[in-house]
């Protein structure tokens, strides 16, 4: 079940209060696992890769890490908000190349709520790929809810999301809610149906369920491969 589709009126009206009050405290539930990332970089940090690189607030911070950071996105709004956010970060490019077309060895992939807007199963076939031995595959993603426990995650980012947003933004902001500043797209696979592609394609990542309405997966590339 969908909590944020509900047609009951008790739950519309109090989904409502909890959306202006959300519009009112933002924050943002990607650039929130930013951290996460940072804290679980690669030993190497020869090239890391940023597929669906939005306006390339991660780029940038990867710039500082990484010998050479790629940004992709397919979106050329996007694409010319990531090249102003990293300009005088020469070891950055963003350009449109898609997974297929993209060349390795690298040492970092990340991702963040893109997967859902991919074939996933191509997808970690075409990262796994890429990756060196020891390389890291690291995303950040929404899956569709299917399951009692789905709905109860969702129940919780629910409840957390505006005491999260108190914390971040405790100073109202003015006017009303912002619509989301790239493409987005809801995601059709459950939790645990991705959760059967990446076991399948990437044996040992490790996938999670967060608050925020997401998930994350880590995966380092074994240095042998049976
Ligand atoms: C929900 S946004 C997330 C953007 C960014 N990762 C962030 O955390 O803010 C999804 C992004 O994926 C991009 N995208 C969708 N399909 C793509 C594809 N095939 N290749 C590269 N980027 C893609 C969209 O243009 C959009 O910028």
């Amino acid at each position: 079940m969908d909590i944020r589709r509900v047609e009951h009126p008790v739950v519309r009206r109090a989904a409502e209060g909890l959306h202006n009050f959300n519009s009112r405290h933002p924050w943002s539930h990607n650039d929130h696992f930013h951290g996460w990332i940072l804290a679980n970089l690669p030993a190497h940090r020869g090239t890391a890769i940023d597929i669906g690189c939005g306006q390339g607030e991660l780029v940038a911070q990867l710039a500082t890490r990484f010998a050479q950071v790629r940004g992709t996105d397919l979106d050329a709004g996007m694409r010319a908000e990531a090249v102003q956010r990293c300009a005088g970060l020469a070891n950055v490019t963003i350009a449109d190349t898609q997974l297929t077309e993209l060349d390795g060895p690298v040492d970092l992939i990340t991702m963040i709520a893109v997967l859902h807007h991919l074939d996933a199963e191509q997808a970690l076939i075409d990262i796994k790929r890429l990756l060196n031995p020891g390389g890291r595959f690291m995303a950040v993603g929404l899956a569709a809810p299917a399951s009692i426990r789905d709905t109860a995650w969702d129940l919780a980012s629910a409840v957390t999301n505006p005491l999260i947003g108190l914390i971040k933004h405790p100073r109202p902001a003015r006017g009303g809610p912002v619509p989301p500043p790239f493409p987005v797209r809801d995601p059709r696979l459950s939790f645990d149906e991705l959760h059967a592609v990446v076991r399948d394609i990437m044996p040992g990542a490790e996938m999670r369920r967060r608050l925020a309405f997401r998930h994350t997966i880590a995966w380092t590339k074994p240095n042998l491969e049976a």
